[in-house]
């Protein structure tokens, strides 16, 4: 089990697994042939994600144009929790297929905001791809079009993922082990 900042990490995923599994996702993606494809991350948390799974859709034959946009949420994991745009995108989406890129979908509150956004800003189509699914803590009706792993209710670090901004250098997905005593 590795250690890191000196705790033990249980890997959950590991990078050969989430590897393998960015290759089925870019050729699902592809296989749906979006044109003038426009991929969106989600920063902070994707930003791993993003770039390995852009890197795997360039092999299943797709070019997309890249952006980013850093949004946070307030009271996440509350019914009240709020989300802003703190850094956005510069492109134009009108008209456009968009895939909007995430570590992970949870409540839905994140990923339905961003969608949204991009949907009234005339988008043509709004895909979401996540690297996890959360899907017991869903607060909000929401579906990704493509997810990398079912993840257990836990919360996980790494592959981007952070806890108190640390964790996100790891190469797989972990738990936080609770110290020994
Ligand atoms: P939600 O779907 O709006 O609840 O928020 C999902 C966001 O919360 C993700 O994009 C992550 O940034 C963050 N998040 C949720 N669960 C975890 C976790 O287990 N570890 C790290 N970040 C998490
Ligand atoms: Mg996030």
């Amino acid at each position: 089990m590795p250690a890191v900042r000196g705790k033990n990490i249980e890997v959950l995923f590991p990078a050969e697994a989430i590897a393998s599994r960015n290759l089925e996702l870019a050729s699902q993606i592809a296989s749906r042939g979006l044109e003038g494809l426009l991929v969106v991350s989600v920063l902070k948390g994707s930003f791993i994600f993003a770039a390995d799974l852009i890197r795997a859709m360039h092999g299943a034959g797709l070019a997309p144009e890249i952006e980013f946009i850093l949004v946070s949420s307030y009271g996440a994991g509350t019914t009240s929790g709020e989300v802003k745009v703190l850094r956005d995108i510069d492109a134009s989406v009108a008209g456009r297929d968009v895939l909007v890129i995430d570590d992970i979908l949870e409540s839905g509150k994140t990923l339905k905001f961003t969608r949204d956004l991009i949907l009234g800003r005339g988008a043509r189509s709004v895909r979401i791809a996540v690297l996890l699914d959360k899907r017991g803590r869903r607060q909000i009706e929401l579906e990704a079009d493509f997810v990398g792993f079912e993840c257990p209710d836990r919360f996980v670090v790494g592959y981007g993922m952070d806890a108190g901004h640390f964790f996100r250098e790891l190469p797989f997905v972990g738990v936080i082990e609770e110290d020994a005593g």
